[in-house]
């Protein structure tokens, strides 16, 4: 024990992550895989990366087509994101069992979700094996958002009300308690 701690386990104890559904294939055959272990890797060019197990149906796809979108669910959709998470292409047409519709994508060719309010089109870039997880590096070339969770022309985070992922539970996005740079701002008179 250090400090006062409790040591545990080394181990992926990093949280709290985002829930997305990721679309991969084309608009004829295509599937859902939901991933919590995604991030953000670069800003210019933009580039996102998702960690996949090569055991799932979509690990093939994505390798082989070398193209994914990531979709972003709102709290409301928590259901549909946990559906795609815990069943396999393999056995079912995910898209066709929970009503969702493929849309076509401006840059890559697997189908964007239509419900889903953000969709982020990506091309592979790099392919990382690291162990159980192999990393994707992906591209960003396009991305779409539904009108209603865009304001002054960026994504309201609110608006969208993405349901986050920490060790095994689910939770809502939470309140706003800053802003980037806040500490250097003025602080206001008492
Ligand atoms: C919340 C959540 C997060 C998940 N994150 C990942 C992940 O980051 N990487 C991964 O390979 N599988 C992850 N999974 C598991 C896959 O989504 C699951 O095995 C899915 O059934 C695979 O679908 P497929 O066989 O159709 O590709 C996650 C599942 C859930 C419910």
């Amino acid at each position: 024990m250090a400090a006062g701690k409790v040591e545990l386990e080394p181990g992926t104890w990093l949280f709290p992550l985002p829930v997305v559904v990721v679309s991969v294939g084309d608009m004829q055959d295509h599937n859902l895989i939901t991933l919590a272990w995604v991030g953000t890797l670069c800003s210019r060019p933009p580039m996102v990366g998702i960690s996949v197990r090569p055991d799932r149906y979509s690990y093939r796809i994505i390798a082989d087509r070398g193209e994914f979108v990531v979709n972003i669910p709102r709290s409301d959709q928590l259901d549909l994101a946990d559906f795609c998470g815990t069943r396999s292409g393999r056995e079912l047409n995910k898209f066709a069992a929970l009503g969702l519709t493929p849309v076509p994508a401006a840059r890559v060719a697997a189908p964007l979700v239509g419900e889903f309010p953000v969709n982020i089109e990506c091309r592979v870039e790099q392919r990382v094996p690291l162990g159980s997880h192999e990393l994707f590096v992906g591209r960003v070339l396009a991305v779409h958002a539904a009108p209603e969770v865009v304001l002054d022309g960026s994504i309201d985070p609110r608006r969208v009300n993405p349901p986050v992922y920490a060790l095994e539970r689910y939770y809502a996005f939470g309140e706003q308690v800053g802003e980037y740079g806040f500490t250097r701002r003025p602080r206001p008179a008492r």
